[in-house]
């Protein structure tokens, strides 16, 4: 990515950067294209691929979402992506068309991907549930404990070299920790016994209502750009 369309990503994330006089002018005319791990789920996941286990998954009953859910939304994206950004579950417009990141706030994902040089294609995303909690209520324990075994498969298949969580719910989730996310930002953290760097920082549903976090959460973008290109 030039630096141009770099420029042209950050504005859309609503990130106003200082550039020189020489600087390329934006383009606007075009497009902007804790909890357990659940061992017993887990030791019955028989799934070699991930078309195996999107299979499986789409026929859960393991918690009480199934009842509400119109589909499971496995994710998509890349199958051996070196990037994996995990959210916190499925909203209405996800439930909809069962993929993840499709609303406002996904769009917004998109942007920021942009901005890191990242394509939607090349990265796989992903969320702690499958499920959609009705009117998009925080995820329950029992549910995150039922889940947390396909999400950990998930990450055995693809196999990322970095986790990029976004939220308070799905970092504490994934992490298996109380931390407030404004503690979590700018720290690298493991995945479980991988080593996998997973880095966190805020959902881009809080940043459509809190515009003025988006420089922070540019900083966390650079910050896992870094790690992992350690
Ligand atoms: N918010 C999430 O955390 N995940 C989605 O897929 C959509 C919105």
């Amino acid at each position: 990515m030039n630096e141009k369309e770099r420029l042209y990503y950050l504005d859309q994330m609503g990130v106003q950067v200082w550039v020189s006089k020489n600087a390329p002018e934006l383009d606007h005319d075009h497009d902007a294209n804790g909890v357990n791990v659940n061992k017993d789920v887990e030791a019955n996941i028989p799934s070699s691929s991930l078309d195996d286990l999107k299979l499986i998954v789409s026929n859960c009953t393991q918690c009480e979402l199934h009842r509400t859910r119109t589909q499971t939304v496995f994710g998509e994206g890349h199958p051996a992506a070196e990037w994996l950004i995990i959210g916190e579950a499925p909203g209405a417009d996800e439930d909809r068309l069962g993929k993840p990141f499709v609303g406002r706030a996904g769009q917004l994902l998109t942007s920021m991907l942009r901005a890191m040089g990242l394509a939607r294609e090349e990265v796989f995303i992903a969320n702690v549930l499958k499920c959609r909690p009705p009117n998009n209520r925080d995820p329950q324990s029992n549910e995150v404990a039922s889940c947390s075994a396909y999400l950990r498969k998930q990450i055995e298949l693809i196999q990322p070299k970095i986790i990029l969580v976004v939220g308070r719910v799905a970092a504490q989730s994934l992490l298996m920790i109380d931390e407030p996310i404004g503690k979590m930002r700018g720290q690298k953290y493991t995945y479980q016994e991988t080593g996998i760097p997973v880095i966190a920082t805020y959902h881009p549903a809080y940043l459509l209502r809190s515009p003025q976090q988006k420089r922070k959460a540019w900083e966390d973008l650079k910050f896992a750009l870094d790690v992992y290109s350690r």
